[in-house]
């Protein structure tokens, strides 16, 4: 199948620019950009196109995933610290049915407890959080383990 189900998203909310630079020993020594291209290939070798997106802005979030979350199947999102706060970004994603994983770098259960609460997690396929890059390559392997027993 080609086309609209091929298609796959990874969207990374406020600060995530900074992996690398930020706060190294809680969130790792790899940058966004060298994350990114693991996931990409992983996917890629499942024969999924994945398109990357990273932003500061919630706005520029919300509207990634209207036009974007129409073309696909479906997303890997760390939504950063809009994880518990956005309403904004949980309406996107329902209102283009976009099935997703939500995953965190960090283990957010472990932290302060305003961490504790996702406006996400209920409406995810999944949570993974904790495993610091890996999280994303969990990620994209449960994401692409669900779109591909749909499909068949
Ligand atoms: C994070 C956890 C959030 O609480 C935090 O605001 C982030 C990163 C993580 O990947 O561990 O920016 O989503």
């Amino acid at each position: 199948m080609a086309g609209k189900t091929m298609k796959l998203l990874l969207v990374n909310g406020p600060n995530l620019n900074m992996l690398g630079v930020r706060e190294p020993e809680k969130y790792g020594a790899d940058g966004l950009d060298s994350i990114t291209a693991l996931v990409k290939e992983y996917a890629a070798g499942q024969g999924y196109k994945l398109e990357a997106f990273q932003s500061n802005i919630e706005g520029e979030i919300v509207s990634f995933i209207q036009s974007a979350g129409m073309n696909a199947a479906g997303m890997i999102l760390n939504a950063g610290a809009y994880t518990h706060t956005s309403i904004a970004i949980r309406d996107a994603i329902l209102a283009v049915n976009l099935k997703f994983v939500e995953v965190h770098l960090t283990n957010v259960y472990k932290r302060e407890e305003f961490r504790h609460k996702s406006y996400l997690s209920d409406i995810a396929a999944g949570v993974i959080a904790g495993f610091g890059a890996d999280s994303y390559l969990l990620g994209i392997r449960a994401l692409i383990n669900i779109l591909d027993k749909e499909r068949h």
